[in-house]
């Protein structure tokens, strides 16, 4: 046993119903109709909590509009207590996606889509697996601190923002690797800014064909990339204001002004009137590259040239048919560009010189609602209706709603869609883009925005499975996804009743007949009290001739933080495969812990509360910032041990990593505590 001692700032939150909006209670106007407009669509109950309704003059922004809040409840994931939520890019998980199934190259549209959610936990958690967790910040470009500062303009919750200011300088440090100091501007491959074959590779392999330097493209400074950095640079110095620190706003305002500059300097470019990518290798002037591409429209979003003298000939090339305006526009490489493809020479998925991505479209959105607010441009209002319009139209396979990763610009289908993995990919915003931009809706700091809420106090609950829960737990309800075809024919349906059982078979919840049941939806039992029991029976009794299904079962638990344990078994781990040798454990009592670290293992202990000062560690490492204290775990002879450190942690929720490494080859740890 290895026990960790850090102060300890004790605070007592019970949350044994599934997590709910803060404000669900507060009831709301009812104008809209919020049945009809979602009922085809999956996750109504917590589209009813969490999304503003709209109701609009055009049937093929609104469809588009609610599908798009369904699809985004597909991609929420639950991790663990303490961490929560997460957003995915795909439904499926990827092989090349880093902690918990994250990618970072869309975070930010993920959270710019995420922050209209009444739930406001949703976007946070998901912004502190970057700011203080495991997230990789640095697997593609991204604008995540740009996100998380636009987020609280929408929330107000200017105290979360600011406890995230550590992280986010961490993750502006973290880019240095990529910085050139003497053209003041970063440079990555297109490839890990989210773009294989862009135009640069193909450039970079004229002589050759070569399909690999086609693929990943050479080091090159990318309006795109550059452009983020700005806001992620801004939105830090904005932070830090509001955080009284305001020699580190003071620097980040001259960083992200220097970036600017050169930008202007070095990839605008005067005759192509567009902003441009310039290659990295062998070029030591800076030549700048012959061709649009979509991410010369990236900069503006982010409050970049906003002056006629930029703005108004890139908004022109957006309506131009030899330049991004096809049937399914934007594309992401001007027409007119030697380069540019309208098709695929394979299957392979991401093509970027030509394709439709709406991971672009939506960049693209946000600038032309920027350039039309600037009253420079010459950009009249009917022409951003225009773009979204074309984006809804775009958002459609055979006739139904649907997004997948690229359409192709000028036939009617998707050109990167592969079967069980781009269903419903959620890489771009939407609803961000009717909300704020269509119906106008620009949040600030310092305004607190309201929207139509519905409160389903009404949710109904029932299961049916046996659970040996890791230790025992206090919890008060059950939560079932209840599947029924009945509908449409088949056999399965809602149970007739249901029981609910703890340990020694003692009756927590009998509904009989169960006829809240809502098939096809999380239905949760309250029991009259809450129980401790490392045992949970659910019965169910099916209807006559009919069958009961379960897709999901969930119990929720309250996280202790007055004891300020937080046991191995329920953290997440990582690496080397992990033995269990429960002999002699006291983790639990039933005895769950976790045994036999390998080298390379780690346990992520999250939502860790406290307020400390101390010193740094090696092998912990807390909220993801370099560690540097050696944690010394001396041989034990079979037997358990302590040892305490003192950590600086945050206040609110912090991630403490404890990473095996060589020497340490056969640790069990059973848990942390925190005092
Ligand atoms: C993040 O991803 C990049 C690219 O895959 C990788 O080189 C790097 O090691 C990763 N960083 C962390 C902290 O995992
Ligand atoms: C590269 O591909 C282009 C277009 O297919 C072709 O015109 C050109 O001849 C090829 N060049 C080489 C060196 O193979
Ligand atoms: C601000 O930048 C200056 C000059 O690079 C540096 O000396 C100073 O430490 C920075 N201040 C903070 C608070 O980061
Ligand atoms: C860079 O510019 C200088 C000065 O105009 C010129 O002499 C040199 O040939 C250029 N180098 C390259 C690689 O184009
Ligand atoms: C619009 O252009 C004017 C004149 O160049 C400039 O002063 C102003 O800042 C621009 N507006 C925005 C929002 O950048
Ligand atoms: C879809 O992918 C998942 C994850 O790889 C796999 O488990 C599942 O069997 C696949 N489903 C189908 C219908 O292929
Ligand atoms: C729960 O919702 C259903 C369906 O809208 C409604 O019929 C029922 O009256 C509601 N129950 C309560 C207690 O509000
Ligand atoms: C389910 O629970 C019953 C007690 O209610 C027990 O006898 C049985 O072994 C359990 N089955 C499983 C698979 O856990
Ligand atoms: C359950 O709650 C009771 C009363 O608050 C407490 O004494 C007990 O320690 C809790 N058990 C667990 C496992 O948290
Ligand atoms: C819960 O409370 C209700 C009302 O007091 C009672 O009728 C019911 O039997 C109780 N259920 C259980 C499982 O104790
Ligand atoms: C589990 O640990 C005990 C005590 O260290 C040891 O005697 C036993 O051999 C271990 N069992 C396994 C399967 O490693």
């Amino acid at each position: 046993m290895i026990l960790f001692y850090f102060l300890f700032y004790a605070e007592t939150i019970l949350a044994q119903q599934p997590p709910q909006p803060e404000d669900v209670n507060v009831p709301g106007t009812n104008f809209l109709d919020h049945n009809s407009p979602i009922s085809s669509y999956f996750g109504q109950e917590f589209l009813k909590e969490n999304i503003p309704f709209i109701d609009i003059p055009d049937a093929n922004i609104q469809e588009i509009y609610y599908y798009r809040w369904s699809t985004l409840a597909g991609h929420l994931r639950y991790i663990t207590p303490g961490t929560g939520y997460i957003l995915t890019e795909f439904l499926q998980p990827v092989g090349y996606a880093e902690a918990y199934n994250t990618i970072d190259a869309a975070a930010g549209h993920q959270i710019d889509e995420a922050r209209w959610l009444r739930g406001s936990f949703y976007a946070g958690d998901y912004i502190q697996v970057y700011t203080r967790g495991p997230g990789n910040t640095t697997q593609y470009t991204n604008w995540i601190t740009d996100a998380a500062y636009r987020r609280a303009q929408v929330n107000g919750d200017v105290e979360f923002l600011t406890s995230q200011l550590d992280g986010f300088l961490r993750m502006w440090d973290e880019w240095d690797f990529v910085f050139d100091e003497d053209a003041g501007l970063y440079y990555y491959t297109p490839l890990y800014d989210a773009q294989e074959y862009s135009l640069p590779d193909y450039v970079d392999a004229a002589e050759t064909n070569d399909t690999a330097i086609q693929f990943q493209g050479p080091d090159t400074y990318r309006p795109s990339h550059n452009a983020y950095m700005v806001g992620n640079a801004r939105a830090v110095s904005e932070t830090a204001k509001l955080a009284g620190q305001n020699s580190v706003a003071a620097n980040f305002t001259n960083l992200a002004d220097a970036l600017e500059t050169a930008m202007y300097e070095h990839l605008w470019n005067p005759d192509q009137q567009f902003f441009v990518d310039v290659i990295r290798p062998d070029n030591p002037n800076l030549t700048q590259l012959q061709g649009r591409e979509e991410v010369g429209l990236f900069p503006f979003r982010f409050g970049i040239g906003l002056e006629d003298k930029y703005c108004t000939s890139p908004s022109e090339e957006l309506f131009d048919p030899q330049g991004f305006y096809t049937t399914y526009a934007p594309a992401t490489l001007e027409v007119r560009n030697e380069y540019y493809s309208a098709t695929k020479p394979n299957s392979y998925c991401c093509y970027w010189n030509g394709q439709s991505w709406p991971f672009s479209t939506a960049h693209v959105l946000k600038s032309l609602a920027s350039m039309y607010r600037s009253n420079n441009c010459s950009l009249v209002a009917e022409k951003y209706y225009q773009y979204l319009s074309i984006y809804a139209t775009t958002q459609h396979k055979d006739g139904a709603p649907y997004v997948a990763e690229s359409h192709y610009p000028d036939i009617d289908e998707w050109s990167g869609d592969s079967f069980n993995h781009s269903e419903h990919y959620d890489h771009s915003t939407n609803n961000d883009d009717v909300i704020t931009g269509l119906l106008g809706l620009v949040p600030r700091l310092d305004d607190v925005l309201q929207f139509s809420p519905i409160i389903p106090s009404n949710w109904t609950y029932f299961a049916l499975e046996n659970i040996t829960l890791a230790r025992p737990r206090n919890f008060s309800s059950v939560t079932l996804g209840i599947y029924s075809d009945v509908a449409r024919g088949g056999a399965i349906d809602c149970p007739e009743a249901i029981e609910i059982y703890g340990s020694s078979n003692r009756l927590l919840a009998r509904l009989d007949p169960f006829d809240t049941c809502v098939p096809n939806e999380l239905n949760t039992i309250s029991f009259n009290t809450t129980v401790e029991s490392d045992f949970l029976s659910v019965t169910m009794y099916k209807k006559e001739n009919l069958f009961v299904g379960i897709c999901e079962l969930q119990v929720w638990v309250p996280p202790d933080r007055t004891s300020g344990i937080y046991y191995a078994v329920d953290a997440v781990l990582t690496g080397a495969e992990v033995i269990f040798n429960s002999t002699g454990s006291r983790a639990t009592p039933n005895g769950a812990v976790v045994g036999s670290f390998q080298v390379g293992s780690k346990v992520l202990f999250s939502g860790v509360y406290d307020a400390g000062i101390s010193t740094k560690a090696k092998e912990i490492v807390v909220n993801a910032m370099d560690g540097d204290t050696v944690l010394s775990l001396p041989p034990t002879d079979g037997l358990f041990t302590t040892v305490s450190l003192q950590v600086d942690l945050l206040p609110g929720s912090n991630f403490v990593a404890v990473m095996m490494e060589s020497g340490y080859d056969a640790v069990e740890l059973e848990y942390l505590l925190v005092v």
